[in-house]
């Protein structure tokens, strides 16, 4: 269960996004404009078509910055990875569902063993039901509004939708479970984001500027945008 104290709903930037030889600079701005967590995308070249960051950018981070880290693991064996990634400081720790039910529910059940918040993502294409068998296991469930292995794609049609579903759901069932949305979230659809009942929002290209105080900025506008519609 998350700190419910917490200035819900939360900003959580995506280092994707960031200048990578100035993480902690661009983590730092973006701290200062309102974000509640860092994302870090982990990519392995198989789940996904590209590759990113690994533990000991987490362990860096962790060690140096001041923000808890949300970890998006889009790997195919997230249990090869969660015990090195818990011991290098990671706040949540979040799979794929698309890798079996089997393998999401021993890496959730793993994730918790080690302390740490579990979520769940799906990909667009997956249905939004699907996460129902394991939402007593997850403490938020991400639904991707891209195709993953990306930054700065546009936001997928029919993902307000997809919110509202899962929304449902959860509130229906009593479920403590938080709703994280992931790709193309901006200044100009947030406010609707919210509206849904999205808890967290990943947000990347929309977040990272050309400078820190542009990001500070752009991360201001954003939770400007979040809390006008509150
Ligand atoms: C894509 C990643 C996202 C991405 C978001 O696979 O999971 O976290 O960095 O970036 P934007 O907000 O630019 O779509
Ligand atoms: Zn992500």
């Amino acid at each position: 269960m998350f700190d419910p104290t917490l200035n819900w709903p939360l900003i959580v930037p995506s280092l994707l996004a960031a200048d990578a030889a100035m993480l902690l600079r661009d983590a730092e701005a973006a701290r200062r404009g309102g974000a509640a967590m860092l994302h870090l995308d982990v990519m392995d070249g198989h789940f996904v078509p590209n590759l990113s960051f690994g533990p000991q950018t987490c362990a860096s981070l962790a060690r140096a910055g001041s923000l808890p880290l949300d970890v998006h693991l889009m790997v195919e064996n997230p249990l090869d990875f969660v015990d090195m990634f818990a011991a290098g400081g990671a706040y949540v720790l979040t799979v794929h569902a698309e890798i079996g039910a089997e393998a999401a529910l021993a890496a959730l059940r793993r994730i918790h063993e080690l302390g740490i918040h579990a979520g769940l993502s799906f990909k667009p294409g997956t249905p939004v039901r699907e996460a129902v068998p394991f939402l007593p296991y997850a403490d938020l469930i991400l639904l991707m509004t891209v195709e993953p292995g990306h930054g700065g794609q546009s936001f997928l049609p029919g993902s307000l939708e997809r919110i509202r579903e899962l929304r449902g759901i959860l509130d229906q069932g009593g479920f403590d479970c938080r709703i994280e949305i992931d790709g193309g979230v901006r200044a100009d659809n947030i406010a609707a984001c919210a509206e849904a009942g999205t808890d967290l929002f990943v947000t990347g290209s929309a977040a990272f500027g050309a400078s820190p105080e542009e990001t500070e900025k752009q991360v201001r506008e954003l939770r400007r945008k979040i809390d006008a519609g509150r």
